[in-house]
C-alpha cells in the first residue's frame, strides 16, 4: 500500500479529463492536479519552451512528493517525451496508449487526428502510427481556437465553439474517418459539440482516456497502488478563475484551492 498521491499535470483545464477519468478507474487514489494556466496555451510554443515547462511542473509535483505522474497534455506528451521519460518517479503520457490503442484496431477507413499546432507539427502522431504498422490514410488537423476558447470558459454549447468545430472537423468528416483521436486532453471538455457535428459514425478515441489507463496499469505493475480518494488542485493562474471553470468541467464544486 502506497498512499502518496499521483501527480497528473497539463497546460491547464484539459488534464482535468484525464483525472475524471483516472479517479473513474481507481477511485482510492490521491490526486495533485497541476494547470499550468498562467502559461497556457502550449500549443503555441516551441519545443524547448515546452520542454523547460514540463520539466518545471515535474519538479514541483516530485517536490510535492508524488509517487508516479502523468503527462496529461499532447503537446508535452508529443514535444517533451524525454523529460517524462526522465522524470525521478515512474511517468507515462498520453502519446505512447493512444497509439497503442489505434494500432490495436482491425480497419481500414481513415483516421482523423486533432490536436494543437505545436502536436500536429511535431509530426509525432502520425510517425508513431506508422512505426506501430499503421497504413491507414490519417487526416492532421491543428486546432488552435479549441483551447483558447476552453481555457476562456466557454462551455461546448456556444456558439464560437459550434463554428470552429465546423471548420476544422470538415476535412474529416468528408474524408469518411472511421476514428478521430483527441489529440489535445482540453478537447474532451467539448467533446459533445465534436460528436454532434460528426452524427455518431466516427469513434472518438480520448488521448486523455489512453493515458489514464495508462497510469492505473503503471502504479499497478509499479505495485504502488493506494490512497484515500483526496484531490488537491493547484493552478499557476488565477485560484477563483480556476474553482468557477474547473468546476464547471468536472459537474461538481472543487472547493477553494487554499
Ligand atoms: N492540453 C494540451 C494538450 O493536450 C495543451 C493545450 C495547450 O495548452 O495548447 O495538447
Amino acid at each position: 500500500m502506497d498512499n502518496r498521491p499521483v501527480g497528473i499535470f497539463d497546460s491547464g483545464f484539459g488534464g482535468l479529463t484525464a483525472v475524471s477519468e483516472f479517479k473513474r478507474l481507481m477511485p482510492e487514489e490521491n490526486i495533485i492536479f497541476f494547470g499550468d494556466n498562467a502559461r497556457a496555451p502550449y500549443g503555441a510554443k516551441t519545443p524547448e519552451e515546452i520542454k523547460k515547462c514540463t520539466a518545471e511542473l515535474i519538479e514541483y509535483l516530485v517536490k510535492s512528493g508524488v509517487k508516479a505522474v502523468l503527462a496529461a497534455c499532447g503537446t508535452i506528451s508529443l514535444n517533451a517525451g524525454e523529460v517524462v521519460e526522465n522524470a525521478a518517479v515512474p511517468s507515462c503520457n498520453v502519446l505512447t496508449p493512444s497509439v497503442e490503442y489505434i494500432a490495436s484496431k482491425n480497419d481500414e477507413a481513415p483516421i482523423g487526428i486533432i490536436a494543437t499546432a505545436a502536436s500536429i507539427s511535431s509530426g509525432a502522431y502520425e510517425r508513431e502510427l506508422r512505426k506501430a504498422g499503421v497504413k491507414r490514410e490519417i487526416i492532421s488537423v491543428a486546432c488552435p481556437d479549441f483551447v483558447t476558447l476552453i481555457e476562456s470558459g466557454v462551455p461546448y454549447t456556444d456558439e464560437r465553439v459550434k463554428k470552429a468545430v465546423e471548420k476544422y472537423l470538415e476535412p474529416i468528416r468528408k474524408a469518411g474517418a472511421s476514428l478521430l483521436l483527441l489529440g489535445c486532453t482540453h478537447y474532451g471538455i467539448i467533446e459533445p459539440a465534436i460528436s454532434a457535428y460528426l452524427g455518431g459514425k466516427t469513434e472518438i478515441v480520448s488521448a486523455s482516456s489512453c493515458g489514464a489507463k495508462a497510469l492505473a496499469e503503471l502504479l499497478k505493475s509499479e505495485n504502488i497502488c493506494g490512497g484515500e480518494g483526496k484531490t488537491v488542485y493547484h493552478t499557476s493562474g488565477d485560484q477563483e478563475e480556476f474553482r468557477k471553470i474547473a468546476s464547471a468541467v468536472l459537474g461538481y464544486d472543487i472547493g477553494s484551492l487554499t
